[in-house]
C-alpha cells in the first residue's frame, strides 16, 4: 500500500504527535493489531480542530467501526450536543459500545445499527457536521443522502479521497483498480457540487472538506 506522503514527512509530522489519552492510544493500538481501518492520527487531529472551531451541535457519523472517531468528536462537544454514527457490522458495532461506555461519554453519542443507506432515510432532524468515512462503494450513494442531511453552512468531512494515493497514480494495481474509480468518480462529483464550496486536502489519506453554501 502506497502512502500519500513521502514517509520523511510522515515520520517528521509524527514526531509531533503528543496524545497522552490512554483510552485513544488503546484502541490506537487495537486498530493497528486488529486491522481496523481508523482515521490516521493527523486527520483525527483536524477534524477535532474543526469540531472546537465550527461547534456542531448535532454530528452524523458514516462509519463508527470500534467508535475511535467518535469518541474523538464527542470529546470535544459542547454540552448537550451529540453525534449518531452508523455502522453495519455486528463486531464493530460489539467493540464500538464497549469503547462508548469506557470514554464516559455515552450521554453525547448515539450508536446506530445498521447499513448507513438504509438508516439514512429515517433520521428526519439535519446535522451541523457530517463525516463520511464508509465503504468505497457506498461513497456516491451515502454523499447525496448526506447532502439531504446537512444544514445550510453545514460542513461534510470526508476520508481517504487520495487512496493511498492511487486516486492520482497512472498505476493502480489490479486489487485496487475497483476501489480507485469509485474514489476518482466521487471526487469529481464532490469537487464540483453545485451546493458545496470544497477542498481536497493532502492530509492522512487525503480529506475532502466541504461547506453548504447553497
Ligand atoms: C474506515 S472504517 C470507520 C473508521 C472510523 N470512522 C474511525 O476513523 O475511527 C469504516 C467502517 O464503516 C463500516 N461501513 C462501511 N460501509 C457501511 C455502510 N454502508 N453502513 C454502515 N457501516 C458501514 C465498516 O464496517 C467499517 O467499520
Amino acid at each position: 500500500m502506497k502512502d500519500v506522503l513521502y514517509r520523511e514527512q510522515k515520520e517528521y509530522l509524527e514526531s509531533f504527535n503528543n496524545e497522552t489519552n490512554k483510552l485513544l492510544l488503546e484502541m490506537e493500538e487495537f486498530a493497528d493489531k486488529n486491522i481496523v481501518p481508523i482515521l490516521s492520527r493527523d486527520s483525527a487531529k483536524l477534524m477535532e480542530l474543526l469540531v472546537q472551531m465550527y461547534k456542531p451541535e448535532r454530528v452524523l457519523e458514516l462509519g463508527t467501526a470500534i467508535a475511535y472517531t467518535t469518541i474523538r468528536i464527542a470529546g470535544n462537544l459542547k454540552k448537550g450536543s451529540k453525534i449518531h454514527t452508523i455502522e453495519f457490522s455486528e463486531d464493530n458495532e460489539k467493540l464500538a459500545k464497549a469503547y462508548v461506555k469506557k470514554s464516559g461519554l455515552s450521554k453525547k453519542i448515539r450508536l446506530l445499527f445498521g447499513d448507513a443507506k438504509e438508516v439514512m432515510p429515517g433520521l428526519k432532524k439535519k446535522y451541523d457536521f457530517i463525516f463520511l468515512d464508509a465503504d468505497k462503494e457506498d461513497y456516491l450513494a451515502l454523499f447525496e443522502m448526506a447532502m439531504k442531511l446537512l444544514k445550510k453552512n453545514g460542513v461534510i468531512f470526508v476520508d481517504n479521497l487520495l487512496w493511498h494515493g492511487y486516486a492520482a497514480s497512472k498505476e493502480v494495481p489490479e486489487k485496487y483498480k475497483t476501489s480507485t474509480k469509485y474514489i476518482r468518480d466521487f471526487n469529481k462529483i464532490f469537487m464540483n457540487h453545485p451546493q458545496l464550496n470544497t477542498t481536497l486536502l493532502p492530509v492522512g489519506d487525503g480529506i475532502g472538506l466541504g461547506i453548504k453554501i447553497k
